[in-house]
């Protein structure tokens, strides 16, 4: 028998990492890459002592319920743990860690690509060029909103909030507004040219473009639904690079149709890889398939993080980044 903690991975992740992950613990991998299902997530937790799970598994109550549970740490690959129910895992006296810090710049980029994508019509001037429509320069064609010295309103100022206002002041000239219910040192928003706003709805009110930053949970679900897109400006825009659930994916639709608002970017939808069916084929939206954190450096960086959590927990040394 192994002396290796047994570790089940639910997805395949870049090969340094898996090779890493082989070399620490009796690793299994999921090569097929298809989601596992309910009962195979329940058979990893019986059957391993950590479990490396996605975004894509369900961790939920009746997952955590199998038993007999032999695993005691999931080491969850990425910064959002939406997908596991983190009360359950903490009533089963399961540690639950995130990877944090490693993806704030790829996703602050991811955000500034939508916001510069669906701002000058880049989604769209590409398929026009695709497509073969393009029949030259003219003043007046394809005339998008200009970003630079706009204002940004950020809803949550967590690490990529930060990253985004960073690269929107520094880079654009952008003015920056938030809100968060745990706001920063004053001196921290300052240097960032950041201004807090006491609500949600006054950031929704005043920016050019709202970006969303906050974790998905029972109360962010539908922060933004129909009452508060009515608040954003005719000419605004959304951006989403959280998670889906933040947005009430039907009222955005609602309001994209009746030009409410002036378009959105998307990298997170409620119910991926669904997305509204409608989105498709509006010209004022960008639509990526959450890529966040999609770099080679990064997602090696998120599966080595997983992995000295599983390795810290199994040494009996406390975890780097503990959610539960
Ligand atoms: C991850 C993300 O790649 O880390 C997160 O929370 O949204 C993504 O960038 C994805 O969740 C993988 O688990």
């Amino acid at each position: 028998m192994s002396a290796k903690p047994k570790v089940i991975i639910t997805r395949k992740i870049p090969a340094a990492c898996e090779a890493e992950a082989q070399q620490r613990f009796d690793a299994v991998i999921n090569r097929d890459d298809v989601p596992l299902s309910t009962e195979q997530l329940k058979e990893a937790l019986r059957d391993a002592d950590g479990l490396l799970p996605t975004v894509t598994d369900k961790v939920t109550v009746d997952v955590l319920a199998t038993s007999p549970l032999r695993a005691r740490i999931i080491a969850n690959f990425g910064v959002g743990f939406n997908n596991i129910d983190i009360e359950a895992a903490r009533r089963l006296g399961l540690t639950v860690t995130n990877t944090p810090d490693v993806l704030t710049d790829d996703t602050a980029d991811i955000a500034m690509t939508l916001l510069l994508m669906i701002g000058r019509r880049a989604g769209e001037g590409e398929r026009h060029v695709r497509n073969r429509e393009w029949t030259g320069w003219r003043p007046t064609h394809m005339l998008g909103a200009k970003v630079s010295g706009k204002t940004l309103g950020l809803i949550g100022f967590g690490r990529i909030a930060k990253a985004v206002a960073r690269r929107a002041h520094h880079g654009f000239g952008m003015r920056i507004i938030f809100s968060d219910p745990f706001p920063p040192k004053p001196e921290e928003a300052k240097a960032l040219g950041a201004e807090q706003r006491g609500t949600a709805e006054e950031v929704l009110r005043e920016a050019d473009f709202i970006s969303l930053h906050c974790p998905a949970t029972p109360e962010t679900r539908h922060l933004i639904n129909a009452e508060r897109l009515k608040l954003m400006r005719k000419d605004a825009f959304l951006i989403n690079t959280a998670r889906g659930d933040v947005v009430d994916e039907a009222a955005l639709i609602a309001a994209l149709k009746s030009k409410t608002i002036a378009g959105a970017g998307l990298d997170v939808f409620e119910k991926e890889p669904a997305v509204g069916p409608e989105l498709l084929s509006m010209e004022n939206v960008v639509l990526l398939p959450h890529l966040g954190s999609a770099t080679l450096e990064t997602r090696v960086a998120m599966g080595m993080r997983a992995i000295e959590n599983l390795t810290l927990f199994f040494n009996g040394q406390p975890v780097r980044d503990r959610v539960v």
